[in-house]
């Protein structure tokens, strides 16, 4: 395989304030979550390592369950069609859902699970994502928790992929175009 670092244009978020921020975020929830019934929902594959990093900022004990669902392919635009890959383990009656992802771009994705989620019964449904595109975004989202406001530019790292590559990179940056024109 390549070098990583030759792909890259930029560094847009290093790995420290990625861990920064989810540390601050973890107090919230600790403090909002204290006593419920909580659920941590993770949308594989880009939510793996903000999961993995933001679960062990907790103190609360959270159980994860896991959403397999995709719409971009090996593209770098959504199709805007979300496929379910794999459904969650759990039912969602009575939990106190907190969907855990890596970033919302068009925010189609999301849209498209909240509502999917919403027939399920569940007590509530926030959303926390490490990063958001403010200017990519078609329909809007209401993220209670978000890490970082980024450009609209193809980034990768920190479990973001182009074609499946990059997710280990720790920090989040953006792609050369070489790659991908
Ligand atoms: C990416 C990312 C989000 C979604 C955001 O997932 O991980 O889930 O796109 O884009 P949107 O707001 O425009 O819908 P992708 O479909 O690439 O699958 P992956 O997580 O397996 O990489
Ligand atoms: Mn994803
Ligand atoms: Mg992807």
């Amino acid at each position: 395989a390549a070098d990583i670092q030759a792909d890259l244009d930029r560094v847009l978020v290093t790995d420290e304030q990625i861990q920064e921020k989810l540390a601050e975020l973890a107090a919230r929830v600790d403090a909002d979550y204290a006593g419920k019934d909580v659920l941590l929902v993770g949308v594989l594959k880009g939510a793996i390592m903000v999961m993995a990093d933001f679960a062990r900022h907790l103190t609360i004990d959270a159980p994860m369950d896991w959403m397999a669902v995709s719409s971009y392919g090996a593209s770098t635009k959504s199709s805007g069609v979300v496929q379910i890959r794999k459904d969650l383990d759990t039912p969602l009656e009575g939990k106190h859902v907190l969907v855990v992802e890596d970033i919302i771009d068009s925010g189609l994705t999301l849209s498209w699970l909240l509502d999917h989620f919403g027939t399920r019964g569940a007590a509530s449904i926030e959303v926390l994502t490490a990063f958001r595109k403010p200017d990519a975004m078609k329909v809007d989202i209401d993220a209670k928790y978000v890490g970082f406001d980024i450009p609209n530019e193809f980034v990768i790292g920190y479990g973001l992929d182009y074609a499946e590559r990059y997710r280990g990179l720790r920090d989040v940056a953006v792609l050369a175009p070489h790659v991908y024109q």
